[in-house]
């Protein structure tokens, strides 16, 4: 029986390295992809496929496509499609580090890497700012629901949407604590969703149930540092891209013309689309793949 990647469903994750890869030898594909089955692990890995590189041959995903870059009211938000993306996690940096040495070693020179961001847990579970996340994210048997693409011949597997956002946090900081609380909609005290939050409130503007149809996603997100740069990897697993791509049009003003507090203080740098395979035992399983 196929089953969705397990860590998909595990909230905790108290250290993660994101990589996201483009192909660059394509002789070496196949041997590549029979090496990745075998160095794959479910305890402490996630991985996801890209459209491009399901292209290169007849594999068909079901809703499986590229990010597109989408148009908002005062900014555009950015695609960076590419072909690969992989998570590994755990408690210890130092040994997700060497899990990622191992991987490379694997998908490298038939991939490149584009990006490895460095993700933490900050104050058990929240972002930068200080504001939980993940509040409402589903729980127990509802996080399956969401994440599992009810699609007939690809069960098991789950839509990912990842979007690197950037925070100023010195501006953010400058703002008072009443500002701050209302471009997210919750007391940053207590986590409490207050009423009288403005409609650009964040958690007003990706209300999962106030979409039709509701918009339920599973949220994985993590802070990431480099230097001076900060700010959350938004990483969200979903039957469809539909829930990510109907939260975004209406953080971006495409429904009403208003923004979401967010961008107040923070942008994405780049957003890409994956389709996570399932697992057949504790084997992923590229069964639907035919390269
Ligand atoms: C800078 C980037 C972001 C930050 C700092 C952020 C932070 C937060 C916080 C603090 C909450 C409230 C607690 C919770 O329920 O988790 C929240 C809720 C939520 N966020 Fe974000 N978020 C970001 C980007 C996004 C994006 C890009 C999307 C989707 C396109 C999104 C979708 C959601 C959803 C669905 C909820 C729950 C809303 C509800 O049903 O109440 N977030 N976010």
């Amino acid at each position: 029986m196929s089953l969705i990647q397990p860590l998909i469903l595990k909230a905790e994750q108290s250290h993660a390295s994101f990589l996201r890869f483009s192909l660059v030898e394509q002789q070496s594909l196949a041997a590549c992809l029979a090496s990745l089955v075998d160095t794959y692990n479910a305890d402490d890995s996630v991985i996801g496929f890209g459209a491009p590189l399901l292209a290169l041959n007849s594999s068909k995903i079901p809703g499986l496509k590229s990010a597109i870059s989408i148009e908002g009211v005062k900014r555009t938000s950015p695609a960076n499609q590419d072909d690969l993306w992989l998570r590994v996690s755990g408690s210890d940096p130092g040994e997700v580090m060497l899990r990622v040495q191992e991987w490379l070693a694997v998908l490298c020179p038939t991939f490149s890497v584009n990006e490895q961001v460095e993700g933490f847990c900050h104050r058990g579970g929240k972002d930068l700012t200080g504001y939980e996340d993940g509040t409402e994210n589903p729980e127990d048997n509802a996080a399956a629901v969401v994440a599992l693409t009810g699609e007939p011949g690809v069960e098991g597997s789950s839509m990912l949407a990842v979007q690197k956002w950037q925070h100023q946090m010195k501006h953010f900081n400058s703002l008072p604590s009443k500002q701050q609380d209302d471009l997210i909609g919750r007391r940053k005290s207590d986590n409490v969703e207050f009423a009288e939050s403005p409609p650009s409130a964040h958690t007003r503007r990706t209300a999962q149930e106030s979409f039709s149809p509701e918009a339920f996603m599973l949220r994985r997100s993590l802070p990431w540092v480099k230097q001076q740069d900060c700010g959350l990897n938004f990483v969200c697993f979903a039957n469809s891209f539909y829930p990510f791509e109907a939260q975004l049009k209406r953080m971006l003003g495409c429904e009403d013309g208003i923004e979401d507090g967010l961008f107040e203080f923070s942008r994405p740098l780049s957003t890409a689309y994956y389709w996570c395979p399932p697992v057949a035992g504790a084997k992923l399983d590229l069964s639907y793949l035919q390269f």
